[in-house]
């Protein structure tokens, strides 16, 4: 017969499990810069995973991009004014920095940057970064001044971390392309990563505005995803012509009802120009409004993400 030990302090499952650390969170710029050039000492490499919180499974995807590649990851999490509209839903943006933070912990980050908006933009703040390029199509003609707001929330962070490599997610997919011409247009030094789009095992690409979908809606917005599915079986069954596939896929969004289409587009992957035929690496992209929440997914037609080439 074996006997419980009498006075035990930890159960044997916590004996072996690694106590999780919570990340430092630094809040003001002048902390930050100091933190990242002592990490960066010794040519240590340094990661930037920039965020506006509420992390889920899409996030911690490029925070282990990072892991994975560079000796220390910083996240930052800034919920960035600027890049909101003045009917868009900056204060409603869930917001939960203890749970992000536990997340981040358990993926072993140890740096966090969450700022306040006046460490930011303090009285005065006047400069802006603005692309005249890719960022004026699809959700730059849907949201004004949104990237101009990313744009120069972005160039901030890089200034501030100056990071070897910084991960972005092919969920915005056009940010990212706005993201990386503005690193080659002002000769900033960081490499661009882009990773792949987690979604739902259902096929709904996990992103923060999700919460505010309602069961019903949430069934709705499949519709997003399941389009974009039809268009690359249509590709793949030898379809080429844009014009067919959009066509089945807004057919397929009417079919479910209550998704509000913003645009679809089948663009160049460098340019978003649309294009008439897939005769090579072609983006399909939406965006649409369920109930309230907006949302946008994509997806790259015959081809995948790896297969573009950005110098
Ligand atoms: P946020 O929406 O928090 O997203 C942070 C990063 O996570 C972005 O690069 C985004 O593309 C990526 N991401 C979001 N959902 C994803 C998913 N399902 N799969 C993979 N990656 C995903 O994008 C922003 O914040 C802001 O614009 C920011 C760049 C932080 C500037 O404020």
């Amino acid at each position: 017969m074996t006997t419980e030990p009498t006075t035990p302090d930890k159960a044997p499952s916590e004996e072996i499990e690694r106590p999780i650390r919570r990340p430092e969170v630094l809040s003001t710029c002048d902390e930050i810069v100091g933190a990242c050039r002592v990490l960066g000492s010794d040519r240590a490499t340094l990661g930037l995973v920039p965020t506006m919180g509420a992390l889920h499974a899409g996030h911690l995807s490029l925070v282990d991009a990072a892991q994975a590649e560079c000796d220390h990851t910083v996240v930052t999490v800034f919920v960035n004014p600027t890049q909101f509209g003045p009917k868009e839903d900056f204060s409603a943006y869930p917001r939960d920095l203890d749970a992000d933070l536990v997340a981040l912990g358990q993926h072993g980050v140890t740096l966090v940057f969450a700022p306040s908006t006046e460490e930011i933009y303090p009285e005065g703040f006047a400069t802006y970064v603005e692309n005249d390029g890719v960022a004026s199509e699809w959700e730059g003609a849907c949201r004004p001044g949104h990237f101009r707001g990313v744009t120069t929330v972005v160039a901030k962070l890089l200034n501030l971390v100056m990071p070897k490599v910084a991960y972005f997610g092919q969920k915005d997919y056009q940010q990212s392309l706005v993201i990386r011409r503005m690193v080659a247009d002002l000769n900033m030094h960081p490499e661009i990563r882009v990773c792949p789009i987690v979604r739902e095992s259902d096929g709904l690409a996990l992103s923060s505005r999700n919460v505010y979908l309602s069961a019903e809606e949430r069934l709705r917005a499949l519709a997003l995803s399941q389009s974009l599915r039809l268009a690359e079986q249509l590709v793949d069954d030898g379809e080429g012509d844009t014009a067919v596939i959009e066509r089945r896929m807004r057919q397929l969004i009417e079919s479910v009802g209550g998704v509000a289409l913003e645009y679809i587009a089948l663009a160049d992957p460098y340019t978003l120009k649309s294009v008439s035929e897939i005769a090579g690496p072609t983006v399909a992209a939406l965006a649409a409004r369920v109930g309230s929440t907006r949302l946008i997914d994509n997806t790259i037609l015959s081809g995948t993400l790896s297969d573009l080439e950005f110098s």
